[in-house]
């Protein structure tokens, strides 16, 4: 009879790696994502779509998997991700799982709440929640300060880990007026150090820091204890970082931002490129500040 590892490499749509033997490592969770935070250890985050990138950027030692709205740009070729559903979500959620599950990953699974799955109300916002949740999450992710606050509170005190996101948020970029850069003069970094707090306060565990300036975002990683900064755009001062798989992989349909290293540009595959994002996120020679001193 032959083994279970033996049968997936028969598959004829073999792209995941085969079942391995249990991992070494162990899975990430909130006190062990805390623990770095504290220790100064940086956080390396990447986007999975699907079940067979997840897989090898679990191999590759990528500690966060975010099912970003991202996805919306660049799997269904949206101009926004205004237009993602929440059951897309879901499905690619339920498929990043499971391609973790298949090789008994070990990275912590976020997933983006859709535009309008949460801003009706805290209740719509649980339900929301739930439907991630139960495809696999272990963390929702939602946009915006003020008005979140109560809902990320309402959220955690119901057992659902919170990550943040301030800065450039991507589903209100009509609003914002454009892909540009965020918490820029010092009322707008007021406001943002102001709502930052308040969701620190509110439970959120991390906190995504778009494209916003490098001193500011490393001011609030140093001020926020309990909430690790994930920047992307806004300097090497975070706790960790995250990119979009395929920005990181050279692969886009559009103008890359500035901020954003081809990491395939110099690795033989991409399991190499991976594994050359998460030391250059743990030795802090990415990002380059230099790149974008907003
Ligand atoms: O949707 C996404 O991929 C994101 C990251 C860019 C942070 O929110």
């Amino acid at each position: 009879m032959s083994s279970p590892a033996a049968a997936d490499a028969a598959t004829p749509y073999g792209t995941l790696p085969p079942a391995s033997p249990p991992s070494t490592r162990k899975p990430l969770s909130l006190p062990r994502l805390a623990d770095m935070h504290a220790r100064g250890e940086k956080i390396a985050m990447l986007t999975a779509y699907d079940a067979t990138f997840a897989a090898v950027a679990d191999a590759a030692g990528v500690e966060c998997l975010l099912v970003g709205d991202s996805l919306g740009m660049v799997c269904q070729g949206l101009h926004s991700t205004v237009g993602v559903a929440l059951e897309t979500m879901r499905y690619h959620t339920e498929s990043v799982f499971r391609g973790l599950h298949r090789v008994q990953g070990t990275a912590w699974l976020i997933a983006d709440l859709p535009f309008a799955s949460y801003q009706e109300s805290r209740e719509q916002a649980l339900r929301s929640a739930a439907v991630l949740m139960q495809a696999g999450a272990h963390m929702v992710k939602l946009e915006g300060g003020g008005w979140t606050t109560e809902t990320v509170r309402f959220l955690v005190e119901r057992g659902i880990p919170v990550c943040a996101h301030l800065g450039l948020t991507p589903q209100t970029v009509h609003a914002l007026g454009g892909y540009r850069v965020q918490g820029k003069g010092n009322e707008a970094a007021a406001l943002l150090k102001q709502q930052a707090h308040a969701l620190q306060d509110a439970g959120a565990a991390m906190l995504v820091l778009e494209m916003v300036p490098a001193a500011l975002a490393a001011e609030l990683t140093n001020e926020l204890r309990h909430c690790a900064t994930i920047g992307i755009g806004a300097g090497r001062g975070t706790a960790g970082q995250v990119l979009v798989l395929h920005d990181m992989l050279g692969v886009g349909l559009g103008k890359m931002p500035k901020f954003v290293r081809n990491f395939m540009a110099d690795a033989p595959g991409i399991a190499q490129a991976m594994q050359a994002y998460v030391r250059a996120v743990k030795d802090g020679s990415f990002p380059d500040d230099q790149l974008h001193a907003w």
